[in-house]
């Protein structure tokens, strides 16, 4: 079974009918021994009984036998009709082994079934003797006790008194056939308690379950389990589970830290080098080879600063200390300025750049300068990423109030299986790693771009078909969200 709760049920269940037919079947064998016990019991007393009404009549008017028409002895008329009186089997014998008296029950049998408890009653006696018999051809199985008869004559025999046994397995099937229906009723009733004890056992699991997966990534790591009040198994786990976040959180925490101490770290040393190299290119009369090797190391300056920027950017957002200074600002006049940027860079590669923006302003409350590196970043991304003769088309456009803002280029696309990494942080496509010499870049811009919108309380999202080209749409409220910075 898949699941816990349906396990849980089934041993329920199971161990509750094991229960229940163990118990049915020890109360089973302790009714039919009691059973046999009584049944005993009564055919003793029945012979016993017997005998004391044959001595006493003995006593009172001395002998007991008579001779019937047939001339065989037998009890005398009065004194049998009062043995009728005693219940199940009653056979009385001669000394000789002859019938003396029969019970009306041993009269309803047939002449061998009566034949048969004759010989057991006339057998060689000492005392008494008992016994189970079944009375053949096929008649009823008989529990028997044989009294030697002693104080009533000489001519008395024996007294057999004996019981029909089913007569004590009657009661103890009784209870068994109950069982037989109160069992699958238990059973059924079981499997519904059974199903719902472990629903509701596991009602918190299921919750816990939940709760945890919206913990989904490094920024809701703040977030704590509900602890129950009850410390019981799930609530320590829910404990566990909360101490385990803790303890992530804080490495989490550590690592943002360091790398914002990193980066900031790397900041000033980074100037005073661009400083001086900068310095050093101005120098007249410097040989060729050296003024190249000074142009390279500035370039790998500017790279590393911009490097360094980008993970300090990302450190402090991720840390949450990366507050946008919002004002109301034209977002057609960012975009033009960033045209003009990107079309120096565009016509270095031959790439032509399109911008269509409506007539209207679109005042929106934004962080200018990041939304400014929002928009250079996908802008030079397309230009990167377009082979000369492309084109790169730059859209805004206004609606439902909200401001989109489109990136669209004519290059090389991005493969359908690497559109869900484009945002990770230092991902490049392997084209792009394997011309990294024209192509530089360290993959955090998307990053930092998707931070920016969501930060603004927007989205971004990519369209790509390889080979035909990208377009990146950057989705604003026109109103700022009411809450948070
Ligand atoms: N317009 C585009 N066309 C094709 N691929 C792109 C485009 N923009 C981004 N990419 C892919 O996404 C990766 C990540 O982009 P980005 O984070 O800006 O890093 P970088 O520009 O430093 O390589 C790029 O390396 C490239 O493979
Ligand atoms: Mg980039």
């Amino acid at each position: 079974m898949q699941t816990l709760r349906g396990r849980l049920t089934a041993w329920y269940s199971g161990a509750l009918a094991l229960t229940l037919a163990a118990f049915a079947g020890v109360l089973y064998l302790d009714r039919r021994s009691a059973s046999y016990q009584d049944l005993d019991q009564r055919i003793q007393s029945e012979a016993s009984l017997t005998a004391g009404i044959l001595a006493e009549s003995y006593r009172a008017r001395g002998t007991l036998v008579r001779a019937d028409t047939a001339q065989r002895p037998v009890l005398i008329p009065d004194l049998a009709a009062l043995l009728e009186a005693v219940p199940d089997f009653l056979v009385i014998t001669a000394r000789d082994g002859s019938l003396l008296f029969a019970s009306s029950d041993a009269r309803a049998l047939t002449f061998q079934q009566v034949e048969q408890l004759r010989s057991l009653a006339s057998a060689p006696l000492s005392g008494r003797s008992s016994g189970t018999v079944r009375l053949e051809p096929n008649g009823p199985k008989i529990h028997y006790v044989v009294h030697y008869v002693t104080g009533a004559g000489p001519e008395f025999g024996a007294i057999l008194a004996g019981a029909d046994v089913r007569t004590a397995e009657l009661g103890p099937d009784e209870l068994l056939s109950t069982f037989a229906l109160v069992l699958p009723l238990g059973l059924a009733l079981a499997l519904l308690m059974g199903s719902w004890i472990s629903r509701r056992a596991l009602a918190a699991v299921d919750r816990i379950i939940t709760e945890v997966r919206e913990i989904t990534d490094g920024r809701s790591l703040h977030r704590r389990l509900a602890e129950p009040l009850m410390k019981d198994e799930l609530g320590r786990l829910a404990e566990t589970l909360n101490q385990m976040m803790t303890r992530l959180e804080r490495s989490f925490a550590a690592l943002r830290r360091f790398t914002a101490d990193a980066s900031h770290e790397l900041k000033t040393p980074l100037t005073v080098l661009r400083a001086g190299v900068e310095r050093a290119i101005t120098t007249p009369n410097l040989p060729q080879d050296t003024l190249a090797t000074l142009e390279e190391t500035l370039q790998e300056i500017k790279r590393m600063t911009e490097l360094v920027d980008a993970l300090l950017t990302l450190a402090r957002a991720d840390e949450g200390i990366a507050p946008l200074h919002r004002e109301p600002v034209d977002l057609r006049g960012i975009v033009e300025e960033v045209r003009e940027t990107g079309e120096l860079l565009a016509e270095e590669s031959g790439v032509r750049v399109e911008v269509a923006t409506p007539p209207e302003p679109i005042v929106v409350a934004v962080d200018a300068t990041r939304i400014r590196q929002l928009i250079l970043n996908l802008l030079t991304n397309a230009v990167k990423y377009t082979p000369p003769g492309g084109t790169v088309r730059m859209q805004l456009g206004s609606a439902n109030g909200r401001v989109t803002l489109s990136v669209a280029d004519t290059g090389i696309g991005i493969a359908p299986g690497d559109l869900p990494h484009i945002f990770d942080r230092f991902w490049r496509a392997d084209s792009a790693r394997t011309r990294t010499g024209e192509r530089s870049g360290a993959g955090l811009g998307l990053a930092i771009c998707k931070w920016i919108a969501e930060a603004h309380g927007g989205r971004i999202d990519v369209v790509s078909r390889p080979g035909r080209g990208t377009t990146f749409t950057v989705t604003l409220p026109r109103e700022p969200p009411v809450t948070k910075t």
